[in-house]
């Protein structure tokens, strides 16, 4: 029997049963496993793939997660850890994933998406425009002449009644209601923490999370009214780990990227934030520095 031809193969819907399988797919590619990670994207959002016809994993995996709205016709959703395995690129299977899940499944819905120089090109002919840019930045990051906050800015551990208030100012901030995904950090992240002015009415004036992945610890979201703000977060999060940070800085926020350059990170690479339908990410980049993830905004 002649094996079906790739353009056949069914694109099913992923699970979290399949975490394996997308941690399988990621080192495939040279990727970290991440399965962190691609439980959070399972669980709070939805993965695509396609069986591999040789029975041996994942061909091709992506996720989506929606934002406002409803499931149906959410106002945003962004797309993230798109993947084809080594053995099957170039063989438009990366392209026919994408058609499916932007053309059918959301079709009419404003996307975003982070793209590597091998997504682009694909992301460009499907109709993305790159509308923004992110540094990413790894490294120890060296405390030595930092002061422990700046500004007027308090930072402390958030607490259980402080998640309304997260969840309003991310709304505000990032454009978006993503209570499903938010409300899942404090599981997902080992540090989350809310800044507020001293002095102030209690406002939240930013909040941050640091979460597990690999052997480094991911800052995002990283929300914050101001350098001074944003600055306090960090540091405050950097304290509470010994593995080295990774984030993935808005290239605008030019302050913030030279901080944290003066103190160990490194630039590693630089991403396109790409969107359709939408001419830029809605919401408040002034007070956004960081994604949770660049996998799903
Ligand atoms: C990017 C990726 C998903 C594309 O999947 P694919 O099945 O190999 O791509 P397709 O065969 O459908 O090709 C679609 C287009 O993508 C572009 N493309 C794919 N691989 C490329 C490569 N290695 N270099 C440059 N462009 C590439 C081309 O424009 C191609 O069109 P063409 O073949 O007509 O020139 C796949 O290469 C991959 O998994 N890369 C590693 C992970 C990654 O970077 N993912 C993107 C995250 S944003």
């Amino acid at each position: 029997m002649t094996p079906p031809h790739l353009n056949d193969l069914p694109i099913r819907a992923l699970t979290m049963d399949d975490l394996r399988l997308c941690a399988d797919l990621s080192e495939d590619r040279g990727w970290l496993r991440e399965e962190h990670k691609w439980g959070l994207l399972l669980a709070a959002g939805s993965g695509y793939g396609v069986d591999a016809p040789d029975g041996k994993g994942l061909a091709a995996a992506c996720v989506v997660s929606r934002y406002g709205g409803t499931h149906a016709e959410p106002e945003l959703a962004a797309i993230g850890m798109v993947l084809v395995a080594d053995r099957y690129a170039r063989q438009g299977l990366g392209r026919r994933l994408m058609t499916y899940v932007c053309d059918d499944v959301l079709k009419g819905i404003p996307l975003t998406l982070h793209a590597t120089p091998y997504g682009r090109p694909l992301y460009e002919e499907l109709g993305f425009e790159t509308t923004g840019r992110a540094e990413m930045l790894r490294g120890d990051f060296q405390a030595a002449d930092t002061p422990g906050t700046y500004g007027t800015t308090r930072v402390r551990p958030a607490r259980a009644e402080d998640l309304p208030r997260i969840l309003r100012l991310d709304a505000e901030v990032f454009g978006s209601d993503r209570t499903h995904m938010i409300t899942r950090l404090p599981a997902f992240a080992d540090q989350l923490i809310v800044a507020e002015d001293r002095g102030g009415d209690g406002t939240l004036t930013g909040y941050a999370a640091a979460w597990p992945n690999m052997d480094t610890h991911v800052i995002g979201p990283l929300i914050a009214q101001d350098t001074a703000t944003a600055q306090s977060l960090v540091t405050a999060l950097a304290q509470g780990t010994d593995r080295p940070l990774r984030t993935d800085v808005d290239v605008r926020h030019e302050e913030l990227l030279a901080w944290l350059k003066d103190r160990g990170l490194d630039s590693v690479a630089f991403n396109a934030v790409m969107t359709r339908d939408i001419p830029g990410l809605p919401g408040d980049w002034t007070r956004r520095w960081a994604p949770l993830t660049v996998a799903a905004g």
